[in-house]
């Protein structure tokens, strides 16, 4: 009885291995499967066997059975899948159907941001420079008149790699690294990654700056108005106000804070700019003469202005988004919006 079984099941996988399509299927499933089928007989046989030996041939039989169901699911699915996906009802390829779209992939909104605002410095004759994430903490405080005890260091939650590496915690440093080997006048800016301990709804340990500084002879505020003015308008696709608020950054002097009218209320107040009718958007300032000396210009022939902005406030603004860290996500359903 044994070799009964396990015969039938050999013959059941060899001829189904041969089965090709859903009419040979179906004259397997007859044959063995079915009410008449052999494993049908084999079960009837079953009752003629010794009592003792009942249960285990019985269990060797089921077993035997539910594999050979099972491979002919398997296949049953096949054939199923393969005709739905190839053929119409007639068996024929449906010619009309519409083509299969590949998904097409897109770049992140802090890269479109990013590449618009440099599109937009370009434009008005700037440069681009890019330099390290991982920065001495020469560049990224001294040479911009931030020395070790200074309190403004306070500002920043700096991730430190040894004593003096550090992520850079803003795209400053770029200032020293380009004056120290250009002589004006310049015209730069330095898009990128920076980095600081800090984790909430409106800020993530990691996100990009744009940098930008303008050096030559004669440079005045009035230039650093109209220079971000423009910026702004491009930016926003709109005529907004500009304020600037007195501030102090050591490596500027004087300077500002500087905001635009609310993108959402145009001024009027709103939950957006918190009733104010004004967004922050960017810090800027008269270039300090401190700097120009660490880097051997001479203050009393050049004078500039530098600024920096943050490339994800610029997008939140602009997109109407209140947490930054949807971003960072990695949600598709989110990012596939821009
Ligand atoms: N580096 C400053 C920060 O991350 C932003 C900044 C302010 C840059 C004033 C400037 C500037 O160039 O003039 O907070």
């Amino acid at each position: 009885m044994e070799q009964e079984i396990l015969k039938l099941q050999g013959q059941a996988e060899e001829q189904l291995a041969t089965v090709e399509n859903g009419e040979q299927l179906e004259e397997f499933r007859i044959r063995f499967l079915g009410r008449k089928g052999q494993f049908g007989s084999l079960m009837k046989e079953l009752a003629n066997v010794p009592v003792e030996d009942k249960p285990r041939l019985g269990q060797m039989a089921n077993k035997a059975k539910k594999e050979i169901e099972g491979l002919y699911t398997e296949k049953q699915q096949k054939f199923a899948e393969g005709s739905t996906r190839a053929t119409g009802k007639s068996g024929q390829i449906d010619l009309t159907l519409p083509g299969r779209r590949p998904q097409n992939g897109k770049l992140h909104p802090v890269t479109q941001i990013m590449n618009e605002v440099c599109a937009i410095f370009e434009s008005l004759g700037f440069s681009v420079a890019e330099g390290p994430d991982v920065e001495h903490d020469h560049y990224n405080f001294e040479a911009l008149n931030i020395p070790a005890h200074h309190p403004a260091r306070d500002m920043h939650d700096t991730f430190y790699v040894s004593d003096s590496i550090l992520l850079r915690t803003h795209t400053s440093p770029m200032q020293a690294r380009i004056m120290e080997k250009q002589q004006p006048p310049l015209r730069v800016i330095a898009p990128g990654k920076v980095y600081r301990c800090d984790s909430d709804i409106t800020h993530t340990p990691m996100f990009h700056q744009v940098e930008g500084f303008l050096v030559d002879k004669h440079v005045s505020f009035a230039d650093l108005k109209g220079v971000l003015t423009t910026f702004t308008q491009k930016m926003f696709e709109k005529d907004l106000a500009l304020r600037f608020r007195p501030s102090f950054f050591p490596f500027t002097e004087p300077s500002a804070e500087v905001d635009i009218a609310c993108v959402i209320c145009g001024g009027s107040g709103c939950r957006v700019c918190k009733r104010t009718g004004w967004l922050e958007i960017l810090g800027a300032g008269m270039i300090d003469p401190e700097v120009f000396k660490m880097v051997g210009y001479d203050p009393e022939i050049y004078s500039g202005f530098a600024f920096g902005l943050g490339i994800e406030r610029i997008a939140m603004l602009k997109y109407g988004i209140d947490d930054i860290r949807l971003y960072y996500e990695n949600d598709l359903r989110f990012l596939s919006q821009f």
